[in-house]
């Protein structure tokens, strides 16, 4: 791992980029980051963090208005339709974040996306992709909990943009400036959520000073 950049130029973020930086984020994703957090911990906060994101994601969802009745008179009332949001995680990292998003949203449908690295081109190659029916009148998030160096979530976009969805916005736990660049250049319009902008990825594809393999620290495999 490279050390410390000492004179880091300040990154200033594009916009696109929504950075949540509310206290209770910040604050679960520095114990998070921890190497000494265990596996269990890990995941509960990545439960925990991914409810209070999809908190501020969901912000713009529109809302419809019906009747109902408290106890003492009828009114008008606004619901969501979470059945039109489509949650997708791109394998294996993205479904830690799935659970803590789907308690918030419970209606949400679900869409599964596999990719590896093939070793000789380095490019991203799908072994799996599963979504629900009528994705034209979906609203899709992307979930994955580390855009580095934005291979995974390219290639999934460019696939899911071929059912040609209402919308698509990405989520990540952690960025750095190299990943924002990549999915912005291929994917402009597509909004990018994440709890922090890292300084840097290092030359094995590693967020710096980031959290670790997201995977790895979410399934205890390491
Ligand atoms: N994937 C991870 O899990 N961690 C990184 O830092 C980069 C990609």
């Amino acid at each position: 791992m490279s050390t410390q950049n000492p004179s880091p130029k300040a990154y200033i973020t594009p916009p696109g980029v929504h950075v949540i930086d509310h206290p209770l984020v910040q604050h679960k994703l520095s114990l998070m980051r921890r190497k000494d957090a265990s596996t269990n911990t890990f995941r509960t906060l990545l439960n925990e963090l991914s409810m209070l994101m999809a908190y501020e994601i969901t912000r713009d969802m529109p809302t419809q208005a019906i009747e109902i009745e408290t106890p003492l008179e009828t009114m008008t009332a606004r619901v969501i339709d979470g059945k039109k949001l489509v949650l997708v995680s791109i394998l294996r990292a993205g479904n830690g974040i799935l659970e803590g998003m789907l308690s918030v949203v419970p209606g949400a449908r679900v869409g599964h996306v596999g990719l590896y690295r093939d070793p000789h081109t380095l490019q991203p190659v799908e072994y799996y992709f599963k979504m629900p029916q009528d994705m034209q009148e979906r609203d899709i998030v992307v979930v994955d909990p580390m855009l580095a160096t934005g291979n995974s979530a390219i290639a999934a976009i460019d696939r899911l943009k071929q059912l040609q969805p209402k919308s698509i916005k990405f989520v990540c736990l952690l960025t750095c400036p190299e990943g924002v660049a990549a999915l912005q250049k291929a994917h402009p319009e597509v909004p990018i959520f994440t709890a922090a902008v890292d300084r840097q990825l290092n030359e094995h594809g590693y967020i710096l000073p980031g959290l670790g393999d997201a995977g790895d620290r979410i399934f205890g495999t390491q």
